[in-house]
């Protein structure tokens, strides 16, 4: 698991696109897997941004998000459906076919999660997944207590999810109370993971993930079990990690270490 801490939101938003953009230019029609939430707002500019000024192509990449509110229409402004058309898929070159959001107006949940699971797998994996951290440590909707070997399903959200969503909506009690979200078993088989997260509200969380123990308390802690996992953060959410500076040392070194020939 690699960490690292840079000094600003913007720069952090930046590198963190660019490791999705050394993947899409490596492999043109690689799956890309996507989160929702205010922190992935400005990667999510800056690969419009590469896009327009750099060509960087995803016409023949497939996207699936990690999680959509149950009982909010796609056209919701609070949907992630909503989200990801206004923030993304609007300004790039992505075919619609091409694109997965969980249903949250499904009839049937399970038919629904095990179609989701099943078309993850057809298209081959994901090759990168794109992830916050919720205040309680969740990744997508995988609230404390989640299985680490959990699938896509119907999730009750936590009462600090709420609160922490109730930004968004009118009022606290608009925030739907279920959602569906990948499980924190389908976000490991991921080729590689790449968490995000900015702010002191983040510290807490970013720093149990970290280096706390691996607990389905703080589902992000998954983290470290994943073989390939890159986190990075901006000052403040690095604000209660001990290990700041043999973070910053490896970082420091790492391009100095002997290439393959
Ligand atoms: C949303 C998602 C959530 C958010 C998390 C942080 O798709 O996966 O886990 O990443 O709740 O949200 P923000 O970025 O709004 O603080």
């Amino acid at each position: 698991m690699e960490v690292i801490i840079c000094p600003s939101y913007d720069e952090m938003s930046v590198r963190a696109a660019q490791e999705v953009a050394v993947v899409l230019n490596t492999k043109p029609n690689a799956v890309l897997g996507l989160a929702t939430g205010s922190t992935p707002l400005a990667l999510y500019k800056e690969l419009v941004r590469l896009h327009k000024d750099e060509g960087l192509d995803f016409s023949q990449v497939t996207t699936f998000n990690l999680d959509e509110y149950v009982c909010l229409n796609p056209t919701h402004e609070q949907s992630y459906h909503y989200f990801m058309q206004e923030h993304l898929f609007q300004h790039i070159n992505i075919p619609p076919e091409s694109i997965h959001i969980p249903s949250g107006t499904t009839r049937n949940h399970v038919a629904f999660c095990d179609w989701y699971e099943n078309r993850i797998k057809e298209c081959g994996g994901i090759d990168i997944q794109i992830l916050g951290i919720g205040s309680d440590g969740h990744i997508a909707f995988n609230e404390p207590g989640s299985s680490l070997g959990s699938r896509t399903r119907i999730k009750t959200l936590a009462k600090v999810t709420i609160d922490d969503n109730a930004r968004f909506f009118k009022k606290a009690e608009d925030v739907p109370i279920y959602a569906i979200t990948m499980g924190v078993g389908t976000i490991l088989e991921a080729r590689k993971l790449l968490l995000v997260a900015n702010g002191d509200g983040k510290a807490g969380a970013v720093a149990q993930a970290i280096e706390g123990p691996v607990t389905s308390m703080i589902t992000a802690s998954a983290l470290q079990l994943h073989p390939d996992s890159v986190i990075y953060i901006d000052e403040a959410a690095s604000a209660s990690l001990k290990m700041c500076d043999y973070y910053r040392w490896i970082q420091d070194n790492k391009p100095g270490a002997p290439k393959p020939e």
